[in-house]
């Protein structure tokens, strides 16, 4: 399995923020296992979230990956988040958490209220060995629904974050339409 850990720790001097903020579009969203100093809804410009990254050790195993999300350029998209203030001592913790292909990335992450500042953004980049990459909703659903691992079942990756979307009024198609193909998956089993 990759470790982006080392690689994380040499990408920005994060003495060089007056203030650190961390962006969170997947499960940093929801599972917030972390201190933070302050907590904003937030968005980033030009960006769609994914679920293709593969997971071997929170949501799926070596053997059967699951699938998580990544963030892809997508021009004139907007893709809603929460944004944490933090400390240096957070990303410790947030680098071990995030090892399986994430790349800790600077951009500019916009606030609801409308002002911006420089921040970070865990993305799992198509380079990444981990990385699966687009395909069918129906695909995607069937190997969520099988996929399970030490964080949880990997369908309630799913189901968590897009109760959180709904809690904060977001949309998202991908997301959303990912949960409908794991409720009829559940219901019919696999498309023939
Ligand atoms: C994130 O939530 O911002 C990164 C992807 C994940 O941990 O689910």
């Amino acid at each position: 399995m990759i470790d982006t850990q080392a690689q994380n720790k040499q990408r920005q001097n994060l003495d060089d923020f007056n203030e650190i903020w961390v962006f969170g579009y997947g499960s940093l969203i929801y599972k917030v296992d972390f201190d933070f100093l302050d907590c904003k809804t937030a968005y980033l410009l030009n960006y769609e979230r994914r679920f293709w990254q593969g997971s071997h050790d929170h949501r799926g195993t070596p053997e059967h990956p699951g699938r998580v999300l990544t963030l892809t350029p997508s021009k004139d998209s907007k893709c809603f988040g929460k944004a944490y203030k933090v400390t240096h001592e957070v990303f410790d913790h947030l680098d071990h958490r995030e090892k399986n292909g994430y790349l800790r990335h600077q951009t500019t992450i916009h606030f609801t209220d409308n002002h911006s500042i420089q921040g970070l953004v865990y993305i799992a980049s198509p380079q990444n060995p981990a990385y699966l990459g687009e395909a069918k909703i129906t695909d995607m659903a069937e190997q969520i629904y099988n996929s399970t691992g030490p964080s949880g079942p990997n369908r309630d990756y799913v189901f968590q974050l897009a109760d959180a979307l709904r809690h904060y009024n977001e949309f998202d198609q991908h997301v959303f339409e990912l949960e409908q193909a794991l409720i009829q998956y559940s219901t019919e089993g696999p498309n023939t």
